[in-house]
């Protein structure tokens, strides 16, 4: 609660704690001179008038200060419990559920009223008229059935306290969602689809609840299935691999990938990953799902259709990224530095080169990673980003034409930035051991190639330039380490 707020409520308390402080002072002043004057006043015609009208008035006055006992008690419970609960205890990261704080005021309140109406009423025993007045408890009983029976299974939660406020909890015939409260009636939680649901506590009592705690890493099942061509080993490998870089899934413990059953279609996959955030659960769970299908048709591993297997189609299908020789040819002719090859060599190379698709926001290189291809932007746009002490810098965005991936390649050092997919983005991918033979018939393709390495590296340098082993090497070495990488003759 903000300091302000809390002041407010102070000047407030103290205004009013002392409005009634003060009326209690003067009431002994006021009472005695009024009832005198009130039984003389209706004593000089009758004299029994004069004794009821002092009568009378001295129970109003009995319960005029048992009202304003209690409303001080409660004005200075309601502070206390501002000033306890919502102040200190919430900056301990503990948020106390209100059934805690409605139990305490309670309690107090009822202890209050008793010492308040014996002091006033010191002959009635208010305890045994509330312990052997049958009828009144039966009534009272029966009004607070239900309400009793949701206080008594409130505290009962509470002291066993399954879930806590920012749980997630799964009760199967309800819904899912997180715990936003709990309060003496029931328990409120807000579903995914940002609705809220009360459910009485006597209810919840009976319910088997699934909790997921905010501190706890819980784990998720995804599926997927694949053809009986596909080898497990590799599928395991790259969807592992493609799990482990999506958002929100825990890097503490490495996602699990195995074959759950071999099925009527195919090879039935599992994937067990942990959660940062468990409520993101349902994104996550899609983000995964999409990053799957790319890997997989990167790769060429099959989906299971169980009703088309033995559909054969001729025509390459919708959707599916299929790049013919000629246009890879004409987009890897399009990049300035392949100029000096002659339309044989680029047609090799474009033979060679493999079109892949990432989905957006996936990494085609990763930063440390070892890599022997390089990359040409056939489709959309990449983020060059440079991770350094925790936080990741953008270098550069490439687009169509464009090519990446050339540093790694060329000298067998790690991959100096990660490359990000901006879109989906389709990339050609040329290796080294289809370059070779090419470097080796065109030197000024080296030259050209170890111009834009260094380029490159001035630029990460110029932001490296603390880290002494990054520094730029001169033109000579990275021209050396390229033809000593590729074994090239001077
Ligand atoms: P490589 O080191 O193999 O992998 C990351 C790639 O990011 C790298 O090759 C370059 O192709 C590219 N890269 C690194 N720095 C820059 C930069 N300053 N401008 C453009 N691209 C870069």
């Amino acid at each position: 609660m903000a300091t302000s707020e809390l002041r407010n409520k102070f000047v407030f308390f103290i205004i009013f704690a002392g409005i009634i402080t003060l009326l209690l002072i003067v009431f002994p002043f006021v009472e005695l001179p009024l009832k005198d004057y009130v039984s003389t006043f209706f004593g000089t015609t009758d004299g029994r008038m004069g004794v009821t009208a002092a009568i009378l008035l001295d129970q109003v006055f009995r319960i005029l200060k048992i009202v304003l006992w209690m409303s001080l008690i409660v004005s200075i419970v309601r502070f206390v419990n501002q000033l306890i609960f919502n102040t200190a205890l919430r900056s301990n990261s503990y948020e106390i559920s209100s059934l805690l704080r409605n139990v305490f005021s309670i309690i107090i309140y009822i202890v209050s009223f008793f010492v308040i109406f014996n002091s006033q009423y010191p002959g009635v025993d208010l305890a045994a008229l509330f312990t052997t007045s049958t009828i009144l408890g039966v009534i009272i009983g029966l009004a607070l059935q239900d309400t009793l029976g949701n206080l008594f299974s409130g505290l009962a939660i509470q002291a066993d306290q399954p879930f806590q406020i920012g749980d997630v909890i799964s009760i199967p015939t309800k819904g899912e969602g997180v715990v936003e409260n709990v309060s003496w009636r029931g328990v409120q939680i807000r579903t995914f689809q940002n609705k809220l649901i009360v459910i009485s506590n006597s209810v919840l009592g009976k319910e088997v609840v699934e909790v997921a705690p905010r501190d706890n890493l819980n784990a998720r099942l995804v599926f997927f299935n694949t053809l009986y061509v596909n080898s497990p080993a590799k599928t395991i490998q790259v969807v592992r691999e493609v799990v482990r870089q999506v958002e929100n899934v825990s890097q503490k413990i490495r996602p699990i990938v195995r074959v759950k059953k071999l099925g009527d279609n195919g090879l039935d996959f599992e994937v067990k990953y942990w959660l940062e955030d468990y409520s993101k659960y349902n994104d996550t769970d899609a983000l995964i799902r999409q990053r799957i299908w790319y890997a997989c048709q990167r790769e060429q591993i099959d989906f299971a259709y169980p009703t088309r297997t033995l559909h054969v189609e001729t025509k390459p299908q919708e959707g599916v990224f299929v790049e013919t020789s000629d246009d890879i040819f004409e987009r890897i002719s399009s990049v300035p530095i392949f100029a000096p090859l002659s339309d044989e060599e680029t047609r090799k190379l474009a033979e060679a080169a493999l079109a892949r698709v990432f989905a957006p926001g996936e990494s085609i290189v990763r930063q440390g990673q070892k890599g022997k291809s390089m990359f040409v932007i056939h489709r959309g746009t990449v983020d060059v980003q440079l991770k350094e002490e925790g936080a990741t810098k953008s270098l550069r965005k490439l687009r169509e034409g464009d090519f990446f991936g050339e540093m790694g390649l060329l000298t067998g050092e790690p991959r100096t930035a990660t490359v990000l997919a901006e879109e989906e983005t389709e990339v050609l991918e040329i290796n080294n051991l289809c370059l070779k033979p090419i470097l080796e018939e065109n030197p000024e393709l080296v030259t050209a190639l170890s111009q834009i390495v260094e380029e490159r590296r001035r630029t990460l340098d110029k932001l490296e330039a603390e880290t002494d082993e990054r520094k730029i090497k001169d033109k000579a070495s990275v021209f050396n380490s390229i033809k000593k990488f590729f074994g090239l003759k001077d």
